[in-house]
């Protein structure tokens, strides 16, 4: 199993498996089109030529960026491949010089593992303008957000 930055050749396979969570409300569905835009912000777990685990690092400015799409096929699941996923954007982000990372997950215990904790979505602006403000959900959002201070 490789962990690597996503390629063209990734898109269809990063698609199928963010759709597979999206059915269910677990993430946010994705086009073709926008994972082609936002390529540069994706990495991928491979194994046999086949997109296995899919993340990406969305930054919003200096101080704020979010781990945005995780997703580990069903049958994959367990081996450690989400955490390895989180744990190179984590520091990628950091790398960047990038003050903290959130994300906004039903995934409470997994982000635990990996160091975040639990804030209050009024702290981070940026995401609920971005984002939230749009949502159906808005009023009834039941999702946590989390997040990890990185430098
Ligand atoms: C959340 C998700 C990415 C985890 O991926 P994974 O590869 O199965 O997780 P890992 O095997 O790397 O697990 C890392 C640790 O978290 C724990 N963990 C993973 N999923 C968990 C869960 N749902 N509940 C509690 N603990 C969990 C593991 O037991 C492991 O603990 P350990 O280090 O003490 O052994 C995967 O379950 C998934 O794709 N879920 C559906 C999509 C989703 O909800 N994504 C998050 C969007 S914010």
């Amino acid at each position: 199993m490789e962990i690597r930055k996503a390629k063209v050749a990734d898109v269809p396979g990063i698609y199928h498996l963010i759709e597979q969570y999206a059915k269910t409300g677990q993430l946010l569905i994705r086009t073709h089109t926008s994972i082609c835009e936002d390529l540069l912000s994706f990495y991928v777990a491979v194994e046999e030529d086949e997109v296995v685990g899919v993340g990406s690092l969305y930054i919003y400015d200096e101080s704020l960026s979010e781990i945005r799409s995780l997703a580990v096929s069903e049958n994959h699941k367990g081996k450690g491949i989400g955490k390895e996923l989180t744990q190179i954007i984590v520091d990628d982000a950091r790398l960047l010089g990038i003050e903290r990372m959130i994300s906004l997950t039903y995934q409470i215990e997994f982000f635990t593992k990996m160091s975040f904790y639990i804030i209050e979505k009024e702290t981070i602006p940026q995401k609920v303008r971005k984002d939230c403000l749009g949502c159906p959900k808005f009023f009834a959002c039941d999702e946590t957000a989390m997040v990890i201070q990185l430098n």
